[in-house]
């Protein structure tokens, strides 16, 4: 994989930069110049000191004046404050990444003819295993993503809203994990070995879920139930008792909050 020429700056150095940067500088990637801004100052000083391919730029401007492609990656609260004070280049590739703004927004703020896109990656990226959607389609923040794991291209507005509302599971997965190997605990099963079973457990559902992509996701969820036995009567007693019904309605919630 031949290695990013281009200078990558981050307005916003925290956790999802720190994953980017990380997964940019592996060995099986690689970019050669990449500028964070000073905030947070420790996750900065970190990633320039592992990496001789970042270095602290003295304030946000820097950043943006230094870069080829300049990734937005601050909380949507501080964006409002931060971004339309600073002055970018027409043509300028800019990929936001703040989650629940919408790019009409993102175009006010931002105030020059740029070319942007918006990206939601995930913590994986950071080992190029991060699946992340993007809008609208582009070949360069596509190519950069890919080496990161996998880029979905969204067609419309839509279809990224609502990847946004299906990337918001992540504590979910693990919160039902949690709440079982409690549940586990309190019967009398020790913590580690209900979390050893389950995540197995869950690694091989997960893998069947990739690799048979034609059948549907109920025909499976009824293979994987005996008739009359026990998978099917847990999600029955799920489906029934409110479990369906606190889902979809997390994410209508969740939604409305991307879309507002
Ligand atoms: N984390 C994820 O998995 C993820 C995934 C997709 C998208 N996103 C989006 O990416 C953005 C960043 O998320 P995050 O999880 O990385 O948040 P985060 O860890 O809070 O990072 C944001 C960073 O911005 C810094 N900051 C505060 N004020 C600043 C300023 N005036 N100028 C420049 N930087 C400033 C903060 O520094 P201090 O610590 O010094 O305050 C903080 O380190 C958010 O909009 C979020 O919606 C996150």
């Amino acid at each position: 994989m031949t290695e990013i020429a281009e200078r990558i700056g981050f307005v916003g150095t925290g956790t999802i930069t720190k994953a980017i940067v990380k997964g940019l500088l592996s060995d099986h990637v690689g970019a050669s110049e990449i500028i964070v801004s000073p905030r947070n100052a420790d996750i900065a000083a970190d990633l320039a000191a592992a990496h001789p391919q970042v270095t602290i730029a003295d304030d946000n401007q820097t950043v943006v004046d230094r870069a080829d492609i300049v990734f937005l990656a601050v909380r949507p609260q501080i964006a409002a404050e931060v971004i339309p004070l600073l002055k970018f280049r027409s043509g300028q590739l800019v990929i936001s990444l703040i989650a629940a703004t919408e790019r009409a927004r993102l175009l006010d703020w931002i105030g020059a003819d740029v070319e942007l896109a918006q990206a939601i990656p995930l913590p994986f990226v950071e080992n190029r295993e991060g699946v992340t959607a993007i809008f609208p389609r582009n070949a360069r923040v596509a190519d950069l993503f890919n080496r990161l794991g996998v880029a979905v291209e969204c067609e419309t507005r839509k279809e990224y809203d609502l990847l946004a509302a299906a990337s918001s599971t992540m504590a979910l997965y693990f919160g039902l994990m949690g709440r079982t190997v409690d549940w586990l605990e309190s019967q009398g099963l020790p913590q580690a070995s209900g979390r050893a079973y389950l995540s197995a457990h869950f690694q091989s559902l997960a893998k069947v879920a990739a690799t048979r992509q034609d059948e549907p996701l109920h025909a499976l969820a009824r293979e994987y139930a005996t008739k009359g036995g026990l998978n099917e009567q847990v999600w029955m007693d799920f489906d029934e008792h409110g479990g369906t019904g606190a889902l979809i309605e997390a994410f209508e919630r969740v939604l409305l909050r991307i879309t507002k």
